[in-house]
């Protein structure tokens, strides 16, 4: 059976990272069973330039037609100055909400090549395994009303952060059901001491709880959650939190790895079917030059195969290649503890292609 992939390169690093991505996939095209049919679309301020909106229709329809969708980063100081409804981020929003993707998955994995390269001490989190589960269509960056306009002869910028409850549970039992399958703890993040949203969200997991008397349900608030991350990380299994928390804590955690380089993650609807995307972004900043880390976004298609394309064993195969490179001491400057030449992009990507031809022809 052939199965649809949308790439979407974007901005930025995201053309050279999908380029060694799209050398993964190539050496896996044609084993155990997996027919790939790839598609390009544009996203971000590659869509701008070229059609004037973040997210063409078509870009959006390609990616509802798709098995999965492929994305590597957008944005960069180039449409910053743009109407805020114009922006690439908002190409992104709209393609997380289009596609009903309200389950971010960020596994957060310490590689043990890579415990040197963490901000913490080794043993805080050699070994480390955290699944974040973010809840990504609703909350503060959805809700409305929203704006910036004259109160009281003042520029007055407002948001709010909306929660209901069919929205909660659903993020819930995406937590609930992944920890059944991990170590059966979730961590619930909110601000319940002061937020009513947050309030309505802990009852809402807490009855939820019943109905997975398997799974130790804890709740933090957010503000000791960021604290305990960096204090003790290892106490956490599953932690399930909000559209904001969740950007936020993900980007914290991603430090704990090494390097935000090295973060894939998955953007789930209820029929499975997703959007997966490095947590980084699009590092405008070292564009072009060969130096951003390509891992983010191969671990990202390791995940849409496993998540999506029904093809785990091959998943694992990518995993295990990016470890051998990884032990075979190739380093991109984000990642790299002692001195000598940084890997490129590039050769990094293709050090996990050979690894894989290695391992699947021999
Ligand atoms: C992320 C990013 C996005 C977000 C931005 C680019 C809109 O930071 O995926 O974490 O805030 O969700
Ligand atoms: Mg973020």
């Amino acid at each position: 059976m052939v199965q649809q992939v949308l790439l979407l390169a974007g901005d930025g690093v995201g053309p050279e990272i999908m380029a060694e991505a799209e050398k993964v996939l190539a050496v896996l095209d044609g084993h155990d069973g997996l027919e790939l049919r790839l598609e390009h679309g544009l996203v971000g301020g590659a869509a701008i330039d070229a059609t004037g909106k973040p997210l063409p229709e078509a870009t959006l329809a390609a990616a509802r037609d798709a098995d999965a969708v492929l994305l590597s980063a957008i944005g960069g100081p180039k449409w910053d100055g743009i109407e805020r409804h114009l922006r690439p981020e908002r190409g992104l929003l709209a393609l997380r909400a289009g596609m009903g993707a309200f389950a971010n998955l960020r596994p957060v994995m310490v590689y043990p090549e890579l415990a040197a390269a963490s901000s913490l001490k080794p043993e805080l989190v050699s070994g480390l395994d955290i699944l974040i589960v973010r809840e990504l269509t609703g909350g503060i960056y959805f809700g409305q009303p929203r704006g910036i306009e004259q109160r009281r002869g003042r520029r007055t910028g407002f948001n709010t952060m909306i929660y209901d409850e069919a929205e909660i549970e659903r993020i819930g039992r995406v937590a609930f059901d992944v920890a059944r399958k991990r170590r059966g703890s979730v961590v619930s993040v909110d601000k319940a001491n002061v937020l009513e949203v947050s309030e309505l969200w802990r009852r809402v997991m807490t009855d939820l709880a019943g109905e997975y008397s398997d799974v130790e349900l804890r709740h933090m608030y957010v503000d000791n959650a960021a604290m305990q991350l960096v204090r003790e990380p290892k106490q956490f299994d599953v932690l399930v939190t909000g559209n904001m928390f969740g950007d936020i804590l993900s980007d914290l955690a991603s430090m704990l790895s090494g390097s935000i380089g090295m973060l894939p993650s998955a953007s789930l609807n209820i029929s499975g079917r997703g959007l997966y995307e490095p947590v980084h972004g699009s590092a405008p900043d070292i564009a072009g030059t060969g130096r951003a880390n390509p891992l983010a976004m191969i671990l990202s298609a390791a995940m849409m195969l496993r998540y999506s394309l029904n093809q785990a064993p091959l998943a694992d195969r990518i995993e295990s290649a990016v470890r051998r490179v990884l032990a075979d001491g190739l380093r991109t400057a984000d990642i790299q503890s002692g001195d000598g030449r940084p890997a490129s992009t590039a050769e990094v990507g293709d050090a996990v292609a050979a690894a894989l031809n290695e391992d699947l022809n021999g």
